[in-house]
Parts: structure tokens; sequence; C-alpha cells
């Protein structure tokens, strides 16, 4: 079972330092280069990988840590997201209701990643 972290701000690095604590090894990712948050990765532990999306999209599980306005973005980057299972930590802060499926945005997020878990 391979583990990624998307987002590594606030919650990304916290999520970072609970896999450190039970040395279990997880990639991290963002838009941004890997080499520009490496060290704030190995920081928190040798087993916090700093990784491309695209590389990190290739793990079983993923923690969707990134502002909930980002999650399109993210959903976008595989064309089936079957056989991933996505924890999302996503709040929709600001989102009008009526523009979340039933209201709910943790069903709207788990719409746009079809076929995942
Ligand atoms: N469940 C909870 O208890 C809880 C508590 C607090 C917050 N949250 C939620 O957790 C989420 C993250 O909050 P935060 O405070 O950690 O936000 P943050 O500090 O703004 O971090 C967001 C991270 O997402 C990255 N990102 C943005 N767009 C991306 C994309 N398309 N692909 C990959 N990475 C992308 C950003 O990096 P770059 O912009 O450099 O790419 C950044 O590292 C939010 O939705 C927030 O509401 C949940």
């Amino acid at each position: 079972m391979t583990y990624a972290i998307i987002g590594f701000g606030k919650i990304g690095h916290a999520l970072a330092k609970a896999f450190a604590r039970s040395g279990i090894e997880v990639s991290v990712a963002t838009t941004r280069d890997p080499e520009s948050f490496a060290a704030d990765a190995a920081a928190i532990g040798p087993g916090i990988i700093p990784t491309t999306l695209a590389q990190a999209l290739k793990a079983d599980i993923l923690f969707l840590a990134v502002r909930y306005e980002s999650h399109p973005d993210v959903a976008k980057a595989l064309p089936t997201w079957q056989g991933k299972t996505i924890v999302d930590v996503t709040n929709a802060y600001g989102v009008p209701v009526e523009a979340l499926v039933d209201q709910s945005s943790a069903r709207t997020v788990a719409r746009a990643f079809k076929g995942g878990k």
C-alpha cells in the first residue's frame, strides 16, 4: 500500500508529521517543483518524499489536502480514480450550499473523483 498527500500547506504538514511519527513513508506534492519544498519535507523526516503531482497520483491512498477550490484541478489530473482511495480533508469555506451536490462538499468532491473510493 502506498500513500501520498496532495497539498503541503498547514494540513499537509500536519498529516506528514503523523506519517513520520508512525514511520510510514508518504509522498507529498503540490503544483510546485518538489525541489522547492524538499527542505521542508526533510525537516519532518526521511520518509516524507517530495514529488511531482503526477508521481504522487500513482499512490493507492491519497489525502486531498488542498483548498476546496483546488479540488477540481486535482480531480482532472487522472482520467479515472478507479482503484484509488481519496481521503478528503477539505472544507468548503465560503462556498454557497446551493453550489454543492446535495448541499454537501464531501459529495461534491466524491463526484469529482469519479471511480474513486
Ligand atoms: N479537516 C480538518 O480538520 C481541516 C482543518 C483545517 C483545514 N482543513 C482543510 O484542509 C485543506 C487544506 O488547508 P490548508 O490550511 O493546509 O491550506 P494551505 O495551507 O493553503 O495549503 C494548500 C496546499 O495545496 C497546494 N495546492 C493548491 N492547488 C493544488 C493543486 N491543484 N494540486 C496540488 N497541490 C495544490 C498548495 O501548494 P501550491 O499552491 O504551492 O501548489 C498548498 O501546499 C483546506 O480545504 C482546508 O479547508 C481541514
